[in-house]
C-alpha cells in the first residue's frame, strides 16, 4: 500500500480522507506542483516552491509550511515509498468548509496532500521516433500562470490528443502558441530555440527554464517571444518540457512531420545535458563526506 502525506503526517492511501466541504474537491479551490524525484532526491526542488508561493499568493493564500518543512515530509515520504525515480503530486486547498459557499468562510486550514507516482522511464522508441502532438484551441482562463487544480479545458485537450493517438495537445490561442496541456512548448527555427513570453496566459515551467539554461549554456541562442501557429508548423525542432517527461521531441504534429520527422540535434544535445543535471546515486555517493 501506498505512503501519502496529508496535513501533517504519513499514512497508507487508503486511510487518507478529506472533507466533502474541502474547497478543492467543490471548487476546485486548490493550486498543486509536480516535482521529480531522481535517485531518491527531488529536483528543481527551489524552483518548484518559488512557483507554488506563487499560485498560493495569486488566490491569496500564503505557505502553508516552510520549503524546510516541505523538504523533510517529502524525503520522508520518498523514503517510504522506496525513493528512486518518482514524482511528488502536492496538492494545497483552502481547507474543508463548514457549508458550500462560493466566498470562503474566513479562517479556515488549508488541506496539504502529497503522494508519489512512478517515473516512467524514457520510452527506447522515442530517441529514434520522437512523440506525435496535436494543435487545439486554448479554451483555458486568463490566469494560467497559476497552478490551478482547476484543469478540465487541460483535461479535454489531452483527452482529445491521446484519442487521436498523440503525446499532447499544443494550446493555440488566436493563432499564437500558448503551451501543451501539461508541457511548455519551445521550437527550433535555424538553430535557434524560441518560447513564448510567460504572462497571464501560461505556466512558467521548471523545465523550460532549465533548458533554457542549458541551452545557453551550450551556446544555443535563446529567443523569447511570440510564436505563432506558421512558425510553429514550420519548425525545424518542437520540444515539451515537463517535470514528469523530461523533455520530449514532437516529430508529428497534427498531420505533418516537423522538419526530418525523426528527433533533431537540439533535443538530443538538450536531451543529454537535462540527464546530466539529474540526481544519480553516483553524484550523492560522491557528495557525502
Ligand atoms: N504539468 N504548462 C502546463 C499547463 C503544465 O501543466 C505543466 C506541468 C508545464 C510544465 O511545467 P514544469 O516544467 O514545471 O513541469 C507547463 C505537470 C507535469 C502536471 O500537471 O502534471
Amino acid at each position: 500500500m501506498q505512503t501519502v502525506w496529508l496535513n501533517g503526517r504519513c499514512l497508507p492511501m487508503n486511510e487518507a480522507h478529506i472533507s466533502p466541504l474541502d474547497r478543492g474537491f467543490l471548487f476546485a479551490d486548490a493550486v498543486y506542483e509536480v516535482v521529480p524525484v531522481y535517485a531518491g532526491r527531488p529536483f528543481l526542488f527551489a524552483e518548484h516552491m518559488a512557483r507554488l508561493t506563487r499560485s498560493l499568493a495569486a488566490i491569496g493564500m500564503s505557505m502553508p509550511m516552510s520549503p524546510e518543512q516541505f523538504a523533510s515530509a517529502m524525503q520522508e515520504l520518498v523514503t517510504r515509498n522506496g525513493g528512486g525515480d518518482l514524482y511528488i503530486y502536492l496538492h494545497v486547498s483552502r481547507g474543508a468548509d463548514v457549508i458550500r459557499n462560493h466566498a470562503a468562510t474566513p479562517g479556515l486550514k488549508p488541506t496539504v496532500f502529497m503522494m508519489t507516482s512512478p517515473l516512467a522511464a524514457l520510452d527506447p522508441r522515442i530517441p529514434d521516433q520522437g512523440v506525435a502532438a496535436i494543435t487545439t484551441d486554448d479554451q483555458r482562463w486568463h490566469r494560467c500562470d497559476i497552478k490551478s487544480t482547476a484543469l478540465l479545458p487541460n483535461i479535454l485537450a489531452k483527452t482529445r490528443a491521446v484519442d487521436a493517438g498523440a503525446t499532447e495537445a499544443i494550446l493555440i490561442a488566436d493563432g499564437w502558441l500558448r503551451e501543451g496541456s501539461s508541457s511548455s512548448v519551445l521550437i527550433v527555427t535555424a538553430g535557434v530555440i524560441k518560447a513564448p513570453p510567460y504572462g497571464p496566459e501560461i505556466l512558467p515551467g521548471t523545465t523550460r527554464d532549465l533548458l533554457c539554461r542549458l541551452a545557453e549554456a551550450a551556446g544555443i541562442p535563446v529567443t523569447i517571444a511570440p510564436v505563432s501557429v506558421q512558425e510553429l508548423h514550420a519548425a525545424d525542432e518542437v520540444l515539451l518540457g515537463f517535470a514528469t517527461r523530461g523533455v520530449l521531441p514532437v516529430t508529428r504534429l497534427d498531420d505533418h512531420a516537423v522538419g526530418s520527422g525523426r528527433p533533431g540535434p537540439v533535443w538530443r544535445q538538450l536531451f543529454e545535458a537535462f540527464e546530466r543535471q539529474k540526481p544519480t546515486d553516483a553524484h550523492i555517493a560522491s557528495a557525502s563526506p
